[in-house]
């Protein structure tokens, strides 16, 4: 069985684009399938995903650092990072964060007295999946009853699509005051699930550029930016030695050679945006790219089967995320396919 948590209001859209048949809903969570993941390629509104997944119950916080530890003994390669991501789905306080502190510490103490080599491999910092990582998923859903995935190295890499690094998928959205917009936080997000920045000296190219929050990103990086837009940025960002503020009209704009980044917020219908990326993507004109897709109804999300069925074979990765710093978006980034 697979698990896939959904935002609230993207329930629905999570369940159309899961395989038909075999699916139950866990209310306020998401949808339990039958079917493995090879079926379930990418999931634009999926927040994370628990493969293998296993209800449990446990009484007390001794017994449930028992369950872990029982389900990974023997379990997990040897001498192999693996992440375990522990969180409390109930109640409104800190009572269930408190117990889950608690859990992790009394796991860790267990650890120590038999099974150091697991203490030792345990990797407690949120960094990006290698071939090697395997991560330990659990919930409580009360303080005795909850539920346990764990996914064996390499599969959280591979299929990192939808395994998220991050402890049940969620980012918090990125303050920066002196940023033109709030929208800036879209980029940030996008580069720490990609787990690649946008780096100095690194050529970047941002469509509907304007006020420029994503520029701004770059700018502060030290890259080199054609910002595009039939609207001038903000003045500072326009007088950046760093920046090149180009009117003209995102859709019909190429790059005089290959740049690092495409970077896209044009607000326009889907299937544009869509049209766009693939034409990127097809000719080769960047090497990283993050491009938002802006919906005005629930009835265009299936336009994101294109991308899904034609960007990956152009890409050495991938990710198709509504993003939680994107509100009726989606985001596409990645990397393309190297020559
Ligand atoms: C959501 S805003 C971009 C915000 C920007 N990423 C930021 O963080 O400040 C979308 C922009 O797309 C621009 N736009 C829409 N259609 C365009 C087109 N065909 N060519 C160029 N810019 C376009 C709009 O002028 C608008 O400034």
């Amino acid at each position: 069985m697979t698990l896939f948590l959904s935002d609230p209001d993207f329930h629905q859209p999570l369940a159309s684009e899961l395989p038909e048949g075999s699916r139950r809903e866990l209310p306020g969570l998401g949808w339990l399938s039958e079917n493995d993941l090879t079926q379930t390629p990418l999931l634009a509104f999926a927040r994370q995903t628990l493969p293998q997944i296993i209800e449990t119950q446990a009484v007390s916080i001794n017994a449930w650092a028992d369950r872990l530890i029982d389900a990974v003994a023997g379990v997990l390669p040897d001498d192999q990072p693996w992440h375990l991501h522990l969180w409390p789905e109930y109640g409104e306080g800190r009572a269930g964060l408190n117990r889950c502190e608690l859990i992790r510490n009394a796991m860790k103490e267990r650890l120590k007295k038999r099974r150091r080599h697991l203490l030792r491999s345990l990797n407690d910092d949120i960094v990006p999946f290698t071939p090697h990582s395997s991560l330990v998923q659990c919930f409580l859903t009360s303080p005795e009853t909850g539920w346990l995935s764990v996914s064996i190295a390499p599969q959280p890499f591979e299929r990192r699509g939808i395994i998220s690094a991050f402890p049940r998928g969620f980012i918090p959205w990125a303050e920066d005051k002196a940023a033109p917009s709030r929208a800036f936080a879209k980029v940030i997000e996008s580069e720490l699930r990609l787990g690649r920045q946008i780096e100095a000296g690194k050529t970047v190219v941002d469509l509907g550029a304007s006020p420029g929050s994503w520029s701004y990103v770059a700018v502060k990086r030290g890259a080199n930016v054609i910002a595009i837009d039939r609207s001038e940025l903000r003045e500072d960002l326009m007088r950046s030695p760093r920046l090149r503020f180009e009117t003209a009209d995102a859709f019909k704009y190429k790059p005089p050679q290959m740049v690092d980044w495409l970077i896209c917020d044009v607000i326009a219908a889907p299937q544009r945006s869509i049209d766009l990326l693939l034409e990127w993507l097809g000719e080769r004109r960047m090497r990283h790219f993050i491009v938002t897709i802006k919906f005005k109804g629930a009835d265009e999300y299936p336009l994101l089967e294109q991308l899904k069925q034609c960007a990956p074979p152009l890409c050495a990765d991938f990710r198709l995320t509504r993003l939680c710093a994107n509100k009726n978006e989606v985001c596409a980034f990645g990397s393309l396919q190297p020559d």
